[in-house]
């Protein structure tokens, strides 16, 4: 990416995601992803941490330090502690790439109110914008996998954040119907942390949980795969009969057990909300929607 050092800008797009921040930039990708994650001290409010640094300091810290997640479902809910976040992600992409004044554009969820947008204007205004273009959610989903959403039909995405997804069918670059359900992929690193414990008396956290699941969780046969399969994860955790630490071996095959209850919960709240959106329409193309997770760093996972 240092290559990429000389790529001035004027234009930047924000995915100010309650789990995760994206930031991107035209010529260059996504400059940055870390966790929407901040640590503070309690008594100077000064910030000591932010993204990767700030999570893995969660439960680790002294009273006198706060961690937060200052997003709650896609909404600023700590106004200081949300630009103080934004700020330091911002200074490291600027610094690097050299963006001066950018006009910013933000991705807000299908629904927010006009108050929190305000909030969101303001948020990118007093954190260097020159000007700020707000865009909702599904609409960034649908553009950053490719669909061609300014065409007639039905387009639906299911946009699958951290504890929430929202399934959104558009038309004409508009929103026809967009349902917001309480089910991520949190649910499922849970589902993992359960079925471990259950099966190897094991505790794991959950990022341990969420890091097998990004390397080996799938509900399909992967390619090469036999049986139990070849594909063996090791995970550490707490031996809960005798309390010392252990790693095990976990096959793709297990894991996919693990995820089965959740993700058949996750598919009927798919299908019912679907259910719900008019059926009117001419090709019926809504009926095969599209998932995927992490807009708009990996297209490519929309493919899976
Ligand atoms: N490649 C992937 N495959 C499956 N799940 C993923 C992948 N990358 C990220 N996730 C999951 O997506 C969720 C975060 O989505 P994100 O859009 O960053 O959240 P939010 O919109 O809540 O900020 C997490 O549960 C994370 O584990
Ligand atoms: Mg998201």
């Amino acid at each position: 990416m240092t290559s990429l050092s000389h790529v001035g800008s004027s234009d930047l797009a924000v995915d100010l995601g309650t789990t995760n921040t994206r930031v991107y930039v035209p010529g260059v990708g996504v400059a940055l992803d870390e966790p929407s994650v901040i640590a503070m001290d309690v008594r100077d409010k000064a910030v000591l941490a932010v993204g990767r640094a700030a999570k893995v300091m969660i439960g680790r810290v002294p009273q006198s330090v706060h961690v937060i997640s200052p997003l709650r479902r896609g909404v600023i809910a700590e106004v200081n502690a949300t630009r103080e976040m934004l700020r330091h992600f911002l200074r490291t992409v600027v610094g690097r790439w050299h963006v001066l004044q950018p006009r910013m554009a933000v991705v807000v969820p299908h629904g927010t109110t006009q108050v929190e947008k305000r909030a969101v204007e303001e948020l990118g205004r007093s954190v260097g914008a020159r000007k700020v273009y707000l865009i909702e959610e599904p609409i960034a989903a649908a553009l950053g996998a490719g669909l061609p959403v300014a065409a007639p039909g039905a387009h639906t995405v299911v946009n699958i954040g951290g504890g929430t997804t929202e399934v959104a069918v558009m038309s004409l670059s508009g929103i026809v119907g967009c349902e917001s359900m309480r089910i991520g992929g949190d649910d499922l690193d849970e589902a993992i942390i359960q079925h471990i414990r259950k099966g190897h008396s094991l505790l794991i956290g959950t990022r341990q949980a969420e890091e097998l699941k990004l390397a080996m969780g799938s509900t399909l046969l992967l390619g090469g795969e036999v049986g139990d399969g070849p594909f063996i994860h090791e995970v550490k955790g707490r031996n809960l009969l005798n309390g010392l630490p252990r790693s095990i071996g976990v096959s793709v095959h297990e894991l996919r057990e693990a995820l089965h209850e959740p993700m058949t919960a996750f598919l009927d709240a798919v299908r019912a909300c679907l259910e719900r959106t008019p059926p009117e329409w001419p090709d019926g193309r809504w009926r095969t929607p599209r998932f995927f997770a992490r807009w708009p760093s990996r297209p490519e996972d929309e493919q899976k």
